[in-house]
């Protein structure tokens, strides 16, 4: 399975913070943001790695991540999203790396403190079809929200006013090939974007949408508050030393 950070975007919701860097870039406690769902996909044992940014610092991304070194990878890809069509448009300049594999996406500002490996080894024995990674949240208006009905997701809403669930739908997706007809197909919605909300409710309507509940907290860093939280989140637990274990 090769993986894909989506990492475009303009992150309007952060100016002045990004009048002149990429979102991504911006520190969360002590790496920079884009870091953390780069290290998600490599602990889940993807090794295939795509970054799509786009904007005015595409080549900060480059100096930055170089040749995936600091992952342990042995190279990285990089694209480029012209303007910022959405979320589902910048996951179409994925097709011609994807090459006919599965794979797993990430929004460039999701942060977890634990692994995605058991979901990508269950989307792996799936035969076809889309898996979501879903988390119970108290602000779920933020997000895409998930409508569960027994062990099936019916349907998902982006950002309604009154959401049927408390489930967001986080922004870690995997896919079939068949991910990119599907995006060919879509209409802009009202913000003028094409919606990965889209693209998901097609698998639902197709019946291949399967879901895992995702373990250990989760953030996005998209705005002031997220961004903190996620510095918080970040330097309280993952960077927090074990008690009793001795330092090196
Ligand atoms: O964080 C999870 C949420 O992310 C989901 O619950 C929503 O369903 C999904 O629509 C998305 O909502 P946001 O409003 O938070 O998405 P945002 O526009 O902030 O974009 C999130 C990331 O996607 C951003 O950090 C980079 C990437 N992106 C976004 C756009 C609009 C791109 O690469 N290109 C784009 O054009």
């Amino acid at each position: 399975m090769k993986g894909v950070v989506l990492a475009g975007g303009t992150g309007s919701r952060l100016f002045p913070l990004t009048k002149i860097t990429n979102k991504h870039l911006l520190p969360i406690f002590d790496q920079p943001m884009i870091y953390y769902p780069i290290q998600t996909l490599v602990d889940a044992g993807i090794r295939d790695i795509l970054v799509v940014t786009g904007g005015r610092n595409a080549g900060d991304f480059l100096r930055l991540l170089a040749n995936g070194k600091h992952f342990g990878l042995s190279h990285i890809d990089f694209t480029y999203q012209e303007g910022e069509g959405g979320i589902a448009e910048a996951l179409n300049l994925a097709h011609h790396f994807a090459d006919g594999h599965k794979i797993c996406v990430i929004l460039g500002d999701n942060i977890i403190e634990g692994n995605i490996r058991g979901a990508v080894e269950e989307f792996l024995k799936q035969p076809r079809g889309a898996r979501i990674l879903l988390k119970e949240v108290q602000d779920a208006e933020r997000f895409g929200v998930a409508e569960l009905v027994g062990d099936k997701v019916v349907n998902i809403e982006e950002k309604p006013r009154r959401p049927k669930s408390n489930y967001a739908v986080t922004g870690i997706y995997m896919y079939d090939t068949t991910i990119f007809d599907k995006i060919n197909t879509l209409e802009p919605s009202a913000r003028g974007e094409l919606e990965i909300t889209d693209v998901n409710n097609a698998y639902i309507r197709e019946g291949t949408m399967s879901f895992s509940m995702l373990e250990g907290w989760w953030t996005d860093a998209g705005t002031f508050d997220s961004l903190l939280r996620a510095s918080n989140l970040v330097a309280s637990t993952l960077r927090k030393p074990v008690e009793g274990t001795p330092r090196d």
